[in-house]
């Protein structure tokens, strides 16, 4: 009976602690299994069994204080971390953050303590790192790369209290080894910007091409820092640097946020920090196959144009325009609206017309895309190459409009065995034949003004596509032509709605 009694006691008392420490459920699980089992065997042996289920009733007890749970382990790591705090250790700081995670919540109890102490330093890094995490598409990138709230603190709390010390004696690329960091960090002394580079983490390949590696990188702001592509040259091409610097802030030009460079050993690399396009380039957007509307791809051709203009005011000629140097980035609001832009990067074949240009390379550094004069590369001369880029965003634009390419953009034209003349003939004769009628019959519609808007467009193009490059027109004229066409579209939109 009494033995009984006993058992009934020790299992309320089991489950009172299950209830008050619901993480040590495994524990108490098999201490409750024990005194079952030996309920069976103990039966005549009252004492023994009291003494035995006393331990093992005090024995996860005794285990529970032994090892702190998580939560309790949270406690103590932000009490530590706001004793730091308040004894305004910044070493201790970075050491504590450095051994352990923290929560948002840990965040305001040390923007608390950071404000109690007027230590501002610190909470400014406490307010990026809070903005940082706030940001929803911000925060699941980072959790993406595997970059702990903790780690972006200690950056954040080096780049407030420590970066002017060694950007002071002219260091702008800190590696991890000088910093303490789990990343390298760069500063660009001109923008004064810093970039967090996120090499060893998961997930921040961008894209390659013939000259680039671009990865994604943190541009670090207080008021929010961003995720961003971070290209590095694997050969050196200073034209390239030079040519982007003069293109910050361009409209219709990819958005460059600056352009440093590093030594390591006795090389050195070349950066190019720009805003990183989500859509990717239009050669991947055409591959996804995405139906835009006749307001979307004239836009998409209005961009382009713009970026071709704002080049060509410069005296700068691209050579390689081509789907997979458009950039694109693609939004859609609460409204389920979307809105597209285009942009011209990668100015890593770019010249300046008047100085000197690499005949040995191609005009065009995308073969297809090359217009018929491109095959006697040693001819082209000065403005001559600007009515290239022309031609080849013409091609781009044929793509945008009919949703495939277009039957001229053949490699064999530049590589195939007749002489120059017989291939450069051909192609002139393909694209009439493609082309010189419809553009004749589109040119009649036009002067009649009965062309509609899509006919316009088509216009548009079999002109930048003309065999003769004076019949191309310029990117200042063709820009202003395709505003025309979209706001001819856009009010056609307002007077059926
Ligand atoms: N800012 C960016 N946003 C999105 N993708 C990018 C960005 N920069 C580069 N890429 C990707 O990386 C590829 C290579 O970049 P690019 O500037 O064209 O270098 P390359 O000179 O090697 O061709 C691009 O085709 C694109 O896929
Ligand atoms: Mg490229």
């Amino acid at each position: 009976m009494i033995q009984n009694k006993l058992l009934v006691i020790s299992k309320l008392l089991l489950y009172t602690l299950l209830l008050k420490f619901p993480q040590r459920v495994a524990v108490i699980n098999k201490s409750l299994m024990c005194i079952l089992f030996m309920k069976h065997y103990f039966q005549k042996h009252l004492v023994l069994f009291f003494l035995i289920q006393s331990s093992m009733f005090l024995a996860p007890f005794s285990k529970l204080r032994a090892t702190p749970t998580s939560s309790q382990n949270e406690i103590r790591h932000l009490e530590k971390l706001v004793g730091a705090i308040r004894e305004k250790d910044y070493e201790l700081l970075h050491h504590l953050l450095k051994e352990g995670s923290i929560t948002k919540q840990t965040l305001q109890k040390l923007s608390e303590a950071a404000a109690e102490q007027q230590w501002l330093k610190v909470l400014k890094a406490i307010e990026a790192t809070t903005t940082f995490l706030n940001s929803k598409e911000s925060n699941a990138q980072r959790i993406q790369f595997g970059l702990k709230r903790s780690d972006f603190l200690r950056i954040a709390l080096f780049v407030e209290m420590d970066l002017t010390k060694h950007t002071h004696k002219g260091e702008k690329f800190l590696e991890k080894s000088a910093t303490g960091l789990p990343c390298a960090l760069e500063y660009d002394s001109k923008t004064k910007r810093v970039f967090i580079i996120l090499d060893g983490y998961k997930n921040i390949y961008v894209g390659q091409g013939s000259n680039k590696i671009v990865t994604k990188a943190i541009f670090y702001k207080r008021e929010g820092s961003e995720i961003i592509a971070r290209a590095v040259q694997t050969k050196s091409r200073e034209n390239e640097i030079r040519i982007t610097t003069d293109l910050i802030d361009a409209p219709g030009i990819f958005h460059i946020l600056a352009c440093t460079n590093f030594k390591k050993g006795n090389d050195t690399y070349r950066v190019i920090y720009s805003k990183l396009y989500t859509s990717g380039t239009l050669h991947s957007v055409f591959h996804r196959n995405p139906k835009f509307t006749l307001l979307e791809k004239a836009k998409i051709a209005l961009d382009i144009l713009q970026g071709l203009e704002q080049l060509h005011k410069r005296k700068i000629t691209h050579r390689d325009v081509a789907p997979r140097n458009c950039f694109v980035s693609m939004q859609v609001d609460e409204r389920g609206i979307r809105t597209i832009k285009a942009v011209i990067a990668d100015l890593g074949r770019s010249d300046y017309i008047w100085g000197p240009i690499n005949k040995a390379k191609k005009v065009q550094g995308h073969t297809t895309y090359n217009p018929p004069e491109a095959i006697f590369r040693n001819k082209i001369h000065k403005e001559e190459y600007l009515q290239t880029d022309i031609f080849a965003a013409g091609c781009i634009f044929y793509q945008l409009l009919h949703e495939t390419l277009a039957s001229w953009q053949k490699k064999e034209y530049f590589y195939g065995h007749h002489s120059r003349n017989f291939q450069y003939l051909t192609y002139v004769a393909h694209l009439n034949k493609k082309n010189r009628w419809r553009k004749a019959e589109l040119q009649k519609k036009k002067a009649s003004r009965k062309i509609s808007e899509t006919e316009a467009f088509e216009y548009l193009i079999l002109k930048m596509v003309d065999p003769d490059p004076t019949k191309r027109g310029k990117a200042g004229n063709l820009r202003e032509e395709m505003q025309h066409v979209c706001s001819r579209i856009e009010e056609r939109f307002k007077q059926k709605s």
